[in-house]
């Protein structure tokens, strides 16, 4: 992923410093720069014997992830970092290059070869490589399509994931589910040919503080009998998107060895259409004991989360994390390169909006709006799955989910998207893993050493 010894050198230089640059350049140089403006991600290449061999625009200076930029348009080689801008990073800086470095490749050759980066010296290359791969390893997940990636895929990825860092997988699966009371993953996954499932991974030293990170493993999403129209669906195969990021955050913790006793749990399922499928105006049971009556089969995340984060409580977690791509809401709220949190612990919403802002990975805390929480109370049931009306469908939402959040602990809920609509610098459109950075940034904070 790296370079160990570098043959050239990027200078980075921003719009406000462009034009003196090019002044500064020799006269046999200056007119292979005359068009640079500094603009974010333009390259010069300056062929010579000087130092310098090319230069990358990184505009007002202020995103990182400009230098994903780098990996796929320097030419071919190994390249160091000439400066490094006041205030940039110089490990998030590693890791923006190694990230714009990515394809999904899996089904066609990405038929270039990258420019690699010799780190800077003050960097923590070990830490940017383990946060690289966990990211890269949400975006493989998630980009793979629901043939490929769907419950069975799902445990398959989370098993080789344990083994990688001597992890225990266990998965209840099909009526083994009913048996072991986790009725709403089962009703939800039921109707699909690929039988649904809760994996559990565990990691760690036992005596550490147990965390919980629960992953949205909805593997496709066709609405249920409910059925989205063509356009919705169309993306459904990243439903699991919440799975895919802690995946890509367990190998995070992992090889970073945090002093975490680590539980993740995905609830992976298919909502698929069938004769045996979960229906509107069904009631179900949860682990929880709670009743819920369906008012629409599309709201299945809610379902699936709500069994997986009542058994996270069963086991004393210091703290519990989810994240799903549980509502369309939250992208009408917040677009889709800001991820919206919810907690009722106000130190860790701070520390999260710290850590979101020093990793570049967006987050926004919205609020668990207690005037809302009546919305999801049902009337023959104990709640509903849906509220009716449109409001606020990404807070209700976290509310249904605060029903079978353990009291004892502190929880977290991350609404996330789990996809780039359109290539950015270090974010190429497909799966994306969102938040991932910040939390991890977050627990290694508080679980290092
Ligand atoms: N997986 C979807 C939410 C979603 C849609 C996330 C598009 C990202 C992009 C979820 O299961 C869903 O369908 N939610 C419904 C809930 C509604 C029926 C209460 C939604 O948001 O429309
Ligand atoms: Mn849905
Ligand atoms: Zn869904």
């Amino acid at each position: 992923m790296f370079a160990k010894t570098a043959s050239s050198f990027v200078r980075l230089v921003s719009a406000q410093d462009a034009e003196a640059a090019i002044q500064a350049l020799p006269d046999a140089q200056r007119g292979l720069a005359a068009r640079f403006t500094g603009k974010p991600g333009q390259i010069v290449l300056l062929p010579g014997d000087a130092e310098v061999a090319a230069w990358l625009g990184i505009g007002s200076g202020t995103d990182v992830f400009v230098l994903g930029h780098a990996a796929k348009t320097l030419p071919a080689g190994d390249w160091s970092i000439a400066n490094l801008p006041d205030g940039w990073d110089p490990t998030l800086c590693t890791t923006a290059w190694a990230l714009g470095g990515y394809t999904f490749d899996r089904f066609k050759p990405a038929g270039i070869e990258l420019a690699r980066l010799c780190p800077p010296a003050a960097a923590d290359t070990e830490d940017a490589r383990r946060i690289a791969e966990g990211v890269m390893l949400s975006r493989d997940l998630i980009n793979t399509p629901a043939d490929r990636m769907g419950p069975e895929g799902l445990e398959a990825a989370a098993r080789k994931l344990a083994e990688r860092h001597g992890a225990t997988v266990s998965v209840v699966t099909g009526d083994d589910l009913l048996t072991q009371n986790y009725p709403m993953i089962h009703a939800v996954g039921r109707a699909a040919s690929e039988a649904p499932r809760l994996i559990e991974l565990e990691w760690g030293n036992p005596d550490h503080p147990r965390i919980a990170l629960v992953g949205k493993g909805v593997c496709f999403d066709s609405g249920g009998l409910d059925i989205k129209a063509a356009a919705y669906m169309r993306l459904m195969k990243k439903d699991m998107g919440g799975a895919a990021n802690v995946l890509g955050l367990a190998h995070m913790i992992m090889s970073a060895g945090l002093n975490i006793r680590l539980h993740v749990l995905v609830p992976a399922v298919e909502n698929a259409v069938g004769a045996g499928a979960f229906r509107p105006g069904d009631v179900l049971d949860s682990r929880q004991g709670l009743t819920v009556e369906i008012d629409n089969t599309d709201a299945e995340g809610r379902l699936v989360l709500g069994d997986a984060l009542t058994k996270a409580g069963e086991h004393d977690p210091a703290l519990v994390i989810d994240m799903a791509t549980l509502t369309g809401a939250a992208r009408v709220a917040l677009g889709p390169e800001v991820m919206p949190f919810y907690t009722d612990d106000n130190e860790l919403a701070l520390d999260l909006a710290e850590s979101g802002i020093t990793t570049a990975d967006p987050l926004w805390r919205m609020p668990l709006w207690e005037g809302y929480d009546r919305w999801m109370d049902g009337s023959i049931s104990d709640l509903v799955n849906g509220a009716d009306t449109p409001f606020a469908g990404s807070i209700t939402a976290a509310l249904f989910l605060r029903r079978f959040a353990p009291s004892s602990a502190p929880w977290v809920h991350f609404d996330i998207f789990g996809w780039n609509p359109k290539d950015r610098p270090g974010r190429p459109k497909g799966g994306e893993s969102q938040a991932s950075r910040a939390i991890y940034h977050m627990l290694k904070k508080r679980f290092l050493d």
